[in-house]
């Protein structure tokens, strides 16, 4: 049975003349015991005093460009506030996919010049996307290694996730949105700087957001913008209902895998600085009916997946899926 900490009172993003109902995400210190129960669930929480990144307290642009090393950092760049996840290897599969994005390679000293000559006014924005790796300096490394560890092991082990797979940095300006997009993996979302505002969606609500198809650059990702959300196109979008909530620095957001999420950086302060921490998941030892939405998504991929494979050419999913369910399960 989910665990329900639910805050009364419901908020309401207006996209346009439309609004999503809201609860608040469950906000609670580590030692409660709510935490435990909400992450054991696969239901978001924020926590707060973890500690998890408390060693990177003092992070800000200045200190990783003196500190962070030579490597090359991603630094993808947007026309628009928003940066919309595409992958490249599936780009030859859509004729004529516009990437929304461009990413750039730069050293992170060029990528702080670059970002304080861009105001928020500016058309033109960009955001950091960096796997943590080996390239970085002695005191990123003194403070990597003091992060707190043991706690997230507690988690990773305590509720039989995968192995961690990447701690990707994070830094970007006020007002970046990524849109909604859910991932395969549990994530660990620690703020440091600045802060964020997170819209989270049950993986229930998949034919509310309109997923892309599996094969598509955009897989993941929903197709509604939630600002200006075409409900002739994408109808079911009236049924969302969700959850909402600010991290801010020293929180940790618990991001279940195949939740949807929308993050936008929050304006109050020039430098926005998060790391997640990203764990596989862990082996399903016992299967019991009926399935979990996660479940659903999951077998869902996987069949969109072998119908593409057996038929060799995306154009043709549709059709066969058509002529499977329509008059037979409609
Ligand atoms: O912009 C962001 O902080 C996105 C985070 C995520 O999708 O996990
Ligand atoms: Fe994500």
């Amino acid at each position: 049975m989910a665990a329900s900490y639910e805050n009364e009172s419901e908020n309401r993003f207006n996209g346009n003349s439309f609004s999503i109902p809201f609860q608040e995400i469950p906000r609670f210190p580590k030692s409660d015991k709510r935490v435990n129960e909400l992450i054991s669930c696969k239901e978001p929480v924020i926590v707060t005093g973890s500690d998890l990144v408390g060693s990177a307290s003092h992070w800000s642009l200045d200190y990783l460009a003196e500190n962070i090393g030579d490597g090359t950092f991603n630094v993808y760049k947007s026309a628009s506030r928003k940066f919309k996840y595409y992958s490249d290897k599936k780009m030859q599969a859509v004729h004529e996919f516009a990437p929304p994005t461009q990413l750039l390679e730069m050293r992170f000293q060029e990528f702080m010049k670059l970002i304080r000559s861009k105001t928020n006014t500016n058309s033109e924005r960009i955001y950091l996307q960096q796997a943590l790796n080996n390239s970085v300096g002695p005191n990123i490394v003194h403070e990597f290694v003091n992060f707190n560890w043991a706690w997230a092991s507690e988690q990773q082990q305590g509720n039989s996730w995968g192995q961690l797979t990447s701690n990707l940095l994070l830094v970007g300006m006020p007002g970046n949105v990524t849109p909604v997009h859910y991932d395969e993996q549990e994530n660990l979302f620690a703020q440091i700087r600045g802060s964020k505002r997170f819209l989270l969606f049950h993986p229930d609500q998949f034919e509310n957001l309109y997923p892309y198809p599996v094969h598509h650059p955009h897989d993941r990702q929903s197709q509604v913008d939630l600002e200006n959300p075409d409900y002739e196109q994408f109808p079911n979008v009236r049924n969302l209902h969700g959850y909402e909530g600010v991290v801010g620095p020293g929180d940790v957001l618990y991001i279940p895998m195949y939740w949807w999420h929308q993050v936008e950086s929050c304006p109050d302060s020039e430098e926005n600085i998060s790391v997640n921490f990203w764990y596989m998941a862990g082996s399903v030892e016992k299967i019991e009916h009926p399935l979990s939405a996660q479940q659903k998504v999951a077998m869902s991929r996987n069949i969109e997946k072998m119908c593409l494979e057996a038929l060799g050419d995306p154009s043709e999913v549709a059709p066969f899926m058509k002529m499977l369910v329509l008059g037979r399960y409609t």
